[in-house]
């Protein structure tokens, strides 16, 4: 292969056109350096050279300043369920306008939502709401530590539960400080051992039923019952985050793979795309928050039951994904890796999407992946080439080959996106059989 067909050739090349061809975003980025550190406030949204800036949102496109437009494949990572503009989150949110903003008191909207989402998700018998996933992760660990009367929390490597709750190769460093053990995912018989060595400490199993940010790892069934049969006997809280997972089935990931947990944790498109989270579970463990009790704990803050997510989550669970949307939904993206993997199956190549129903993820290697450290030989300047490449036909996914389905992409457009990836590994075949 010669010098210009090597992947760094290629990778330098498809910068310098993503560049050249997006001017605008180019200046906004680098203003917004002056003010941001690196010119961002979210870091899972940043990638090389730089992050083009989107002007706006329609249905299922997302529009750049630079007028590109390209399909939106990564739905707000999975909280984009409904695309940008559906029109009945729209009403449910321009009623709750109408009414005014910060009531500063018990609204309407609040009972209603927590009444759909416990008839939906049986595990929680009693809910309270969050500004977003991280902290509803970070109330169910402190109330299982509360319930339990014990300190260690256990999660899995590469798991991520939130931004003060990432424990990819370990943790990272402004990780809240719960004292916790590391166990590996979909190791049924280690993590058995390693509940039972420490059942007399153990406050909870923090487990997501798919990892969707460590590459969309689906969990066995047999491993997530070994975690149920094991937290019951070591009188552990078993917490299922379903931040993400919750919209693989109408009653979560739990409904699917028959697991009951005794904790469940929501966010993301429950909230009709308004900023939500939700921790909720075991009536005897909720009613720790019963402030009718004199013991009763706090738990505080100003925007969990705002209006406008309260409204908008009761038209998205009540109106919009019902179980009929659910299952279709989640049938098109099982439909859509399968096909997306015979393309690649056929010609031979080491790429591969992971994932289940709506929820999948590229990865350059081939081979079974069982858990994160099964991705160390992923090749990533690779699947950085294949996501500048995607771009360029109009077709966004996350840096990382996310893909979470929002209800606005048809068929139709899936079948388009089907047919740029056969070309997409037609034209970087050598390279990718190479690597
Ligand atoms: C499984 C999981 N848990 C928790 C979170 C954190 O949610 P938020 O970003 O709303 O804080 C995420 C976010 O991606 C997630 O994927």
């Amino acid at each position: 292969m010669n010098t210009l067909n090597t992947l760094d050739t290629a990778l330098a090349q498809a910068r310098q056109n993503y560049i050249d061809k997006r001017p605008e975003s180019l200046a906004t980025f680098e203003n917004a350096t002056r003010y941001m550190p690196g010119g961002n406030t979210r870091t899972v949204l940043f990638h090389e050279p730089f992050p083009f800036r989107a002007a706006r949102g329609e249905g299922a496109e997302l529009i750049d300043v630079d007028g590109h437009r390209y399909l939106n494949l990564l739905g707000e990572y999975t909280a984009g369920l409904f695309g940008h503009t559906h029109p009945v989150i729209r009403a449910a949110v321009e009623r709750a306008l109408d009414d005014g903003v910060n009531l500063g008191a018990h609204n309407r909207y609040e009972p209603q939502l927590a009444e759909l989402v416990c008839a939906r998700f049986p595990s929680m018998q009693r809910v309270r709401f969050t500004n977003s996933g991280t902290e509803a992760n970070l109330m169910a660990i402190s109330s299982a530590r509360v319930h339990t009367g014990r300190e260690k929390i256990l999660v899995f490597d590469g798991g991520y539960h939130g931004g003060l709750l990432y424990f990819a190769h370990g943790g990272i460093a402004i990780n809240a400080p719960f004292p916790y053990l590391l166990g590996e995912y979909n190791a049924t018989e280690t993590t058995r051992a390693l509940i039972r060595d420490n059942a007399d400490r153990l406050a909870c199993v923090l487990v997501e039923p798919l990892m969707g940010a460590a590459g969309c790892i689906p969990a066995d069934k047999e491993f997530l019952g070994m975690l149920r049969e094991e937290t019951a006997r070591a009188g552990a809280v078993l917490i299922f985050d379903e931040v993400m997972t919750s919209r693989l089935a109408y009653g979560g990931a739990q409904q699917l793979l028959e697991v009951t947990p005794d904790m469940t944790t929501l966010g993301k498109y429950v909230g009709g795309g308004m900023s939500f989270g939700a921790f909720g579970g075991l009536q005897r463990i909720m009613d720790l928050y019963d402030p009718r009790k004199p013991d009763a704990l706090p738990h505080a803050g100003t925007f969990n039951n705002n209006t406008l997510t309260m409204a908008a989550g009761c038209a998205a669970l009540r109106d919009i994904y019902t179980q009929d949307a659910a299952e279709a939904l989640n049938a098109r993206g099982d439909r859509l890796r399968k096909q997306l993997n015979a393309i690649a199956r056929t010609r031979g190549l080491p790429v591969q999407f992971t994932g289940r129903g709506s929820m999948m993820n590229l990865h350059t290697l081939s081979g079974e992946v069982r858990h994160p450290a099964d991705l160390d030989a992923a090749n990533d300047a690779l699947k950085e080439l294949l996501f500048l490449d995607f771009l360029d036909a109009g077709y966004y996914l996350a840096r990382r080959g996310f893909i979470a389905l929002s209800l606005v992409v048809d068929d139709a457009r899936l079948q388009g996106f089907a047919e740029c990836y056969s070309e997409l590994l037609d034209k970087r075949g050598a390279l990718i059989a190479a690597v």
